[in-house]
């Protein structure tokens, strides 16, 4: 029995070791053109094992490369650049025959020039990088989370490994600053690594004009928008492709934030109000039932994020303004209702009675002000407001009643809290940018009719990009039928004009029960 079990036994110990050699043989191939070819194979002169390696990409040919300024590029364009094997793979040619049309496009435009020190930032393939060299920008280079010799070094576009002013062109493709976390430390890295008067170039996904503002405001401490238009793109990932030619001015104070705000500009933004022209109607008529019409209309609701695409903004922020309990809104409608496009946004809850305090201690990206949002900074004393004809309230919890300054405070019931107020609108201004994506939910008894109009005379609006907005009139009661709350004496028109004002100033708001 055991010679017949012997031979295949050998055989395939044979196998075995031919597989390896061949292993072996691969193995010391790859370590030959990664260490010692690398990138003396770019010369052409001797590049052993490498000839089934070389493309030519016939970049003169391709799309709309056939450019006034292709012919003094040809000369270059034969040079063979030698890369490892699995670059040669269809879609890599592709992407490389799209790059080199786009970058002599730039060239014809001005924006790019043959002695241009260049860079690709955040490029996984380094497709961008060969291209660029291909058409003879050779003093090209890419970086990548991953390092891909010759072309692609190792480091990030929030964290450029090179020094200031160093480049004349950057180039940032297939949606990176789409998909950075850190898009102002993005912008500021670039700003930095680009000589004064250099040109980077964004290709991007979004469309929209909300979104392109966003982005020129990135750029604006040190850039100037110079071009923007849309092209095809070259695969499924990006089939439109918005590119942004951005040019670098020079360092400019941040601080011309707060300059466009006392100017008010943003208050008649033009991509503002057409956020605003696509938001829902608001309800014209007062509503009998307002307990069930106001709550009913959440479903109509058009949220400002899943209008428009907020990927360029810095922080994403909601303020809750007379938050009560975690529960009430910012657990059961912020966290799970809210489209958030994936992005992790810090809450600020703002909630002057004591009662709701403790459980905000344990909330992780939830700062609590303890404080109740007023228009200066000042004492104020509120009620404990248990609204008699409304049962659910009172199992909910308490809520505050009105608030109001400390001196204009008439007889002084039992129920009265004395409480510490600041200004709002200030402290908004300190603690959110234009740069921020913000969102607000106010609920603050009456107080609106305060806080609103102040927001408008410092400013403060322009910050805010959507509001949920309990407006808080003498409705009609569900406990007694024709009878008006008496706790309120705004009426629901008085109401409408706070919402139409907002939003002929464009500000998205809603309205919220
Ligand atoms: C590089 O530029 C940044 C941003 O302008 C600046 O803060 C930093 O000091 C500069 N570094 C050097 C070495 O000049
Ligand atoms: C959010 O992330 C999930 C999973 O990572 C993805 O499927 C979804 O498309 C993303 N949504 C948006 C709006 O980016
Ligand atoms: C209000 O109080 C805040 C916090 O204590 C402070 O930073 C701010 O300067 C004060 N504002 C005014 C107008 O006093």
């Amino acid at each position: 029995m055991e010679p017949t079990v012997a031979k295949p036994g050998f055989l395939r110990n044979v196998l075995v070791r031919l597989l390896l050699f061949g292993v072996f043989i691969v193995i010391i191939r790859f370590a030959y053109i990664i260490t010692i070819a690398g990138e003396t194979c770019n010369v052409g002169d001797f590049c052993f094992f490498s000839s089934p390696e070389k493309i030519n990409v016939a970049v003169t040919g391709s799309g709309s490369g056939g450019v006034a300024g292709a012919g003094a590029l040809a000369v270059r364009s034969s040079s063979e650049l030698a890369l490892p094997v699995h670059h040669a793979s269809k879609d890599w040619i592709n992407g490389v025959r799209f790059y080199s049309s786009v970058f002599q496009n730039l060239i014809v435009a001005g924006y790019l020039s043959p002695e241009a020190k260049s860079l690709c930032v955040d490029t996984v393939t380094g497709r961008d990088v060969f291209a660029l060299k291909e058409i003879g920008v050779v003093d090209s280079v890419g970086i990548s989370k991953k390092a891909l010799k010759p072309l692609v070094k190792s480091g990030e576009g929030h964290r450029i490994p090179f020094g200031n002013n160093t480049f004349d062109f950057v180039f940032s493709g297939e949606g990176g600053l789409e998909r950075t976390v850190k898009p102002v430390e993005f912008a500021r890295e670039i700003a930095r690594t680009l000589k004064p008067e250099g040109f980077a170039v964004f290709h991007v996904k979004t469309k929209d004009s909300y979104s392109y503002n966003s982005f020129v405001d990135l750029f604006k401490f040190c850039c100037k928008v110079v071009k923007f238009n849309d092209i095809q793109g070259f695969d499924d990932s990006m089939p439109e492709i918005r590119e942004i030619v951005v040019k670098k001015i020079g360092y400019r104070n941040i601080d011309s934030d707060i300059e466009l705000i006392e100017n008010k500009k943003c208050s008649v933004a033009g991509y503002k109000r057409e956020l605003v022209k696509n938001a829902e109607e608001l309800i014209e008529e007062e509503p009998l039932k307002p307990w069930i019409t106001l709550k009913k209309n959440v479903k109509n609701i058009k949220y400002a994020s899943s209008m428009v695409d907020i990927s360029f903004k810095s922080r994403y922020v909601y303020v809750d303004v007379g938050a009560r309990s975690y529960g009430s809104s910012i657990g059961s409608w912020f966290k799970k209702q809210y489209p958030k496009q994936n992005k992790t946004f810090h809450v600020y809850a703002i909630e002057a009675d004591k009662a709701f305090h403790e459980e905000y201690v344990m909330k992780k990206g939830v700062t609590l002000l303890p404080y109740a949002a007023w228009v200066k900074n000042e004492s104020l004393v509120f009620e404990i407001n248990n609204d008699p004809g409304d049962k659910k309230t009172e199992k909910v919890g308490r809520g505050m009643g009105r608030i109001q300054p400390l001196d204009s405070q008439g007889g002084g019931g039992g129920g009265v809290h004395k409480i510490q107020g600041f200004d709002f609108a200030e402290w908004l201004k300190s603690t959110v940018t234009m740069n921020d994506f913000v969102v607000m939910k106010m609920d603050v008894e009456g107080t609106e009719f305060d806080l609103i109009p102040r927001l408008f005379e410092t400013g403060a609006i322009c910050l805010v990009d959507e509001i949920f907005l309990e407006c808080h009139y003498n409705r009609w009661q569900r406990c007694c039928p024709g009878q008006r709350s008496p706790k309120y004496e705004k009426t629901y028109d008085q109401c409408l004009q706070l919402f139409n004002s907002l939003r002929q100033s464009g500000v998205l708001v809603h309205q919220w029960f």
